[in-house]
């Protein structure tokens, strides 16, 4: 019998070390791991000479927007972006307009996902303020539940003590993850200049929200996720309370790679909540992903907004940048430079996050997991926004050298775009929504 397809002769990490494999594919999963010459028949064959053969990013921070923010992104664009970027799963946060609070704005969500999708995609709900109205047909469709207690979904929520409470004891009995945003609720309206600013997302308001999330979840033995990372003490409380399967972090690559310093101070291209810290704290946060274990996995915080929102000065424009397209190039240059091991990247880019929401089938490539590939050659380049398939062109990383370049990307089994070009149509490859295995 012949398999569907075979990837042919690519570079491939074995146990942390660059062998040449052969990666074949049967009804979109991984059907076998091959050394040349010893591949299956097959019914189409890509060469990979001189490819990197690499799962898939999973990435479990995206903000896709769509429905009534369609003019910043929408699931197409924003799939497309994932793709040409190499991420195979985007997992899709709850602050839309409308946001995800209940089951018809989730159903909606999912069909225009469906119907417009590159990547597989899966969705977070938010809570709203009165905890009894979640609907408990939407925890087969969602990966987690997340929170903003600096920006409740639901306007009136205040994050008390309780109300965390509340969310956790919410999340253990949908056998979900608690995902959280790590800010205190503002104490002020508006700020009136960046000192209000970033008085109002210190690290020490991160390290007080981390402490308190971790309060609950001792209490109520809750999984809790900490998204972006953003701040070396936050880094550190982590890992004191460190737990591998219940309390897990993210780290975006913007708080890896920039700091505030890099940009003048009234410039709102590089504005995104958690601000950009200090050399030291990317420095840390790097130390917190490789060796200490206090963060899982990288996570691109992919939040477009329209040019003007961005072009206008620092206390006026939104918060958030484009991250798809940029998350794989970054790491595999540190990767190529010598900073960052194989093995961890493999780890903080696919393995983890899928462990952290409970993807058993997909993360890894080894025989019976899902077909989610990219296929990656070293390539020196600069990062261009104007490039980006992602409807947000701006991004802090214009003009960074970089060595890798996205070759081919694989959904299920598909091939989807190769060589800067879509060659399957929107609704065919990926599946909507992920759901747990
Ligand atoms: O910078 C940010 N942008 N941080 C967030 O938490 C939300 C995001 C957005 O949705 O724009
Ligand atoms: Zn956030
Ligand atoms: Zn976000």
């Amino acid at each position: 019998m012949a398999v569907d397809m075979v990837l042919k002769d690519g570079i491939f990490i074995e146990n942390g070390r660059e062998t040449v494999r052969s990666v074949a594919i049967e009804a979109r999963k991984i059907e076998g791991i091959y050394k040349h010459g010893d591949e299956p028949r097959h019914r189409d064959s890509i060469d990979c000479r001189g490819l990197y053969i690499l799962p898939g990013l999973i990435d479990i921070h995206v903000h896709l927007r769509d429905l009534k923010e369609s003019d910043k992104e929408d699931y197409e664009t924003g799939t497309m972006a994932a793709a040409a970027g190499g991420v195979t799963t985007v997992v899709d946060m709850p602050n839309s307009d409308p946001p995800v609070l209940d089951k018809k704005t989730l159903d909606e969500k999912i069909a225009r996902a469906r119907e417009l999708r590159y990547v597989n995609v899966g969705f977070y709900s938010g809570i709203s303020s009165i905890i009894e109205k979640f609907d408990v047909q939407m925890i087969r469709d969602i990966l987690g539940l997340k929170v903003y207690p600096h920006a409740p979904l639901d306007e009136d929520t205040k994050y008390t003590r309780e109300r965390i409470r509340e969310c956790t004891r919410l999340a253990v009995a949908s056998d979900l993850p608690l995902l959280f945003h790590p800010d205190l609720p503002a104490s002020m309206k508006a700020p009136k200049n960046m000192e209000e600013f970033f008085l109002a997302h210190s690290c020490e308001d991160e390290v007080k929200s981390v402490q308190s999330f971790i309060d609950a979840k001792v209490e109520y033995e809750a999984r809790l996720h900490v998204c972006h990372v953003s701040c070396a003490t936050t880094a550190r409380l982590i890992q004191e309370n460190r737990a591998e399967d219940t309390l897990t972090a993210e780290v975006t690559p913007h708080h890896l790679f920039l700091s505030g310093g890099d940009f003048p101070h009234d410039d709102g291209l590089a504005k995104m909540l958690p601000p950009l810290r200090s050399p030291y704290d990317n420095k840390m946060l790097m130390e917190g992903l490789r060796q200490t274990c206090a963060i899982d996995c990288v996570a691109s915080d992919h939040a477009p907004h329209k040019k003007w929102e961005k072009t206008a000065p620092f206390l006026k424009a939104s918060s958030g940048i484009p991250g798809l397209e940029t998350t794989l190039p970054l790491m595999l240059t540190e990767v190529f430079e010598k900073r960052l091991p194989w093995i961890d990247y493999l780890r903080v880019c696919s393995s983890a996050p899928a462990r952290i929401l409970g993807l058993e089938t997909k993360g890894i490539l080894t025989p019976g997991y899902d077909a989610d590939i990219v296929l990656a050659r070293i390539q020196e380049g600069t990062i261009t926004g104007e490039n980006f398939f992602s409807k947000a062109k701006i991004t802090p990383f214009e003009g960074r050298r970089v060595l890798a370049r996205v070759i081919t990307t694989i959904v299920g089994g598909v091939v989807v775009f190769d060589n800067d070009e879509f060659v399957t149509g929107p609704g065919i490859a990926g599946k909507v929504p992920v759901q747990k295995s």
